[in-house]
């Protein structure tokens, strides 16, 4: 089939749906594929590098999806350049899909079967194709780094003729695919880590890397834990006896970086703006979930808020700040999920008997199939 990989017009978004090595494999499996000129220029792909790999270069998004069979994008197109994609060809890119229903009926009403990268499942056999992990598990890494960055001081500690500098005391507060990643590098920059979650699961994965587990461990604790590996919701007396704790731990810490989220809700508020006021000047916030709401309620999307010399970060596009890398673990992504949507002579046929395919795809015939946008 036909490929086609468009720049990205997501304002600030560098990363970009293709590398010359998923090029090269793309074409090893006998699919051609078009590349719009400059699309891969912020993540330090030149077009001759795609060329190079065998992919044509097209000079506009138009002529890059002329006779496509397949979109590959990193966000959601806008609605004049669905109107470009030919019918039936499918688009596949993190498409933000809660909350995105018009946009789904304008992927429908072009005939396009659109795949939503976020709801790639979490199981096993889909751990190559999962787009979440892949770019949570390097903004958790860029999060500390940004966190670091901003932090007036050292991470180790250093021991010099002329005195100590502490480490610095780094708190990860949710640890998922991104939280453990941020323990990771917290640990590796020489901080003392701790971390906290509402899934009795992550209190081992914590330890195994060498952080310790701060968190109230009741009963309600010990179930919360959903089939799909999931938090779910906790009670409000359960939330409230966790700020407590929080709130204590929270004043000692010089850098926290915050991850929690429930999918598709709005995440929750575990930083209040009182626990920022009691934390000492000079130490960072990093609220990561900053997209969703945010869990500190005084983050500010793209910004960094001061509050009384406390730094306040709410980047919300880590992974594009290391584009090269997000771009290339996003493309394999990609490039292993595409199998699923490949009929027996290479053409773009959705294998609907596949749950993967079901879970991801957001339309289907020129309608709206996906159960979390049907009604609303
Ligand atoms: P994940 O689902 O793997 O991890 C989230 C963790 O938060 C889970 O372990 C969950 O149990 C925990 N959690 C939920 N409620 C909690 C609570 N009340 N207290 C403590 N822990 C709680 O998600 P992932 O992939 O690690 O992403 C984490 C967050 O980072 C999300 O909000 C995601 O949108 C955001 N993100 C932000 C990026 C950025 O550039 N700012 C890039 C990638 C992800």
């Amino acid at each position: 089939m036909r490929i086609a990989v468009l720049k990205e017009t997501h304002a600030g978004d560098q990363r970009v749906a293709a590398t010359p090595d998923t090029v090269k494999k793309l074409i090893g499996l006998n699919h051609t594929v078009s590349i719009e000129a400059g699309a891969g220029l912020t993540a330090g792909v030149r077009d001759s590098d795609y060329k190079d790999a065998g992919a044509e270069i097209a000079a506009t998004p138009a002529d890059a999806v002329r006779n496509a069979n397949v979109i590959f994008k990193v966000r959601a197109p806008s609605a004049e350049e669905v109107k470009l994609y030919p019918k039936g060809a499918g688009l596949m890119a993190l498409l933000e899909p809660y909350g995105s229903k018009a946009a789904a009926e304008t992927y429908a009403a072009q005939g396009v079967t659109a795949v939503a990268m976020e709801f790639v499942p979490r199981i096993t056999r889909a751990q190559s194709m999962d787009a979440l992990s892949s770019q949570a598990n390097l903004a958790g890494y860029r999060a500390v780094i940004e966190g670091a960055q901003l932090y007036g001081r050292a991470l180790p500690m250093m021991m010099t003729a002329a005195g100590t500098v502490a480490a610095a005391k780094c708190f990860i507060m949710g640890a998922g695919v991104a939280g453990l990643q941020a323990i990771a590098t917290a640990r590796r920059l020489g901080g003392v880590v701790t971390a906290t979650d509402v899934r009795p699961a992550a209190k081992e994965q914590v330890a195994s890397l060498g952080a310790k587990f701060v968190a109230v461990e009741d009963e309600e604790f010990k179930q919360a834990e959903t089939a799909g590996g999931y938090a779910k919701q906790m009670s409000e007396e359960y939330q409230k006896k966790q700020a407590e704790l929080v709130a204590n731990h929270i004043a000692k810490q010089d850098i926290v970086v915050t991850t929690a989220l429930i999918p598709g809700r709005k995440a929750p508020t575990l930083v209040t703006e009182a626990m920022v006021r009691a934390m000492r000047p000079g130490s960072v916030i990093v609220d990561m979930a900053v997209s969703q709401g945010g869990n500190c309620p005084l983050s500010k999307p793209d910004e960094v808020v001061d509050v009384d010399g406390v730094k306040v970060a709410g980047f919300t596009n880590l992974p594009s700040r290391m584009a090269a890398d997000s771009s290339a673990l996003y493309a394999k992504n990609l490039l292993a999920l595409l199998p699923l949507f490949t009929g027996e002579n290479g053409e773009f046929a959705p294998n609907w008997e596949d749950e993967i395919v079901t879970a991801a795809a957001l339309t289907r015939d020129g309608a709206v199939v996906h159960p979390a946008l049907k009604d609303g």
